[in-house]
């Protein structure tokens, strides 16, 4: 394994689709593994990094190169970023991916807004159906899914455990974390 080995896993995909619950068990299993890591997830970065910016496409975009920002910083200094924020426009993530090459992993978190609403753990969904909440993305704001990620997680068909279990597959393959040491 090369000594600095930096990588943003970037997850994608609807809000419920399921990017923060595969964050945490992602986190949970990296740590064992003594992997150095750095989450950026939306609802955090907006509460921070982005406070006061709103939902429009222009600081959709913002936030999303902000988020891409720290995330090139932190990579190409050997240290792991998971980001999971909707980044709902193919463009914007293009440009991470741009910024980051190899580095950049692309994860599609994959659930149809049906699914999302009946989850509609946060009950935006309802919200944005009422009209209380306007350009909420799948029901009254666009959402582009990419072309050709690296990974897709389908979260309808699996758990988030085993979404987890898949991404850490993947980057053990591509050598980007250490192999899980087996239980004595
Ligand atoms: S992004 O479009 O800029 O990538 P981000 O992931 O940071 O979005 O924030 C999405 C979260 O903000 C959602 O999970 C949800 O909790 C909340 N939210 C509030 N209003 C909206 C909206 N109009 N569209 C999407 N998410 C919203």
């Amino acid at each position: 394994m090369a000594d600095e080995n930096g990588f943003c896993l970037w997850f994608t995909g609807l809000s419920g689709s399921g990017k923060s619950t595969i964050t945490t068990h992602l986190v949970k299993e990296l740590r064992k593994r003594g992997s150095k890591l750095e989450v950026l997830d939306g609802d955090v970065v907006r509460e921070n990094l982005s406070k006061g910016l709103g939902f429009s496409k222009e600081d959709r975009d913002t936030n999303i190169r902000r988020i891409a920002f720290v995330a090139n910083l932190l990579s190409r200094n050997g240290v792991p970023v998971i980001t999971a924020a909707i980044s709902p426009y193919r463009e914007i993530r293009d440009e991470a991916r741009q910024m980051m090459g190899d580095r950049f992993v692309e994860a599609y978190v994959k659930a149809s807004v049906e699914t999302c609403e009946q989850r509609d753990v946060k009950g935006l969904y309802a919200k944005a159906r009422s009209g209380e909440i306007k350009e909420f993305t799948g029901v009254s704001d666009p959402y582009e899914p990419p072309e050709d990620p690296e990974l897709v997680i389908e979260t309808e068909r699996q758990s988030a455990e085993e979404s987890a279990h898949q991404i850490l597959a993947y980057l053990e393959e591509r050598d980007l974390i250490p192999a899980a040491v087996a239980a004595a």
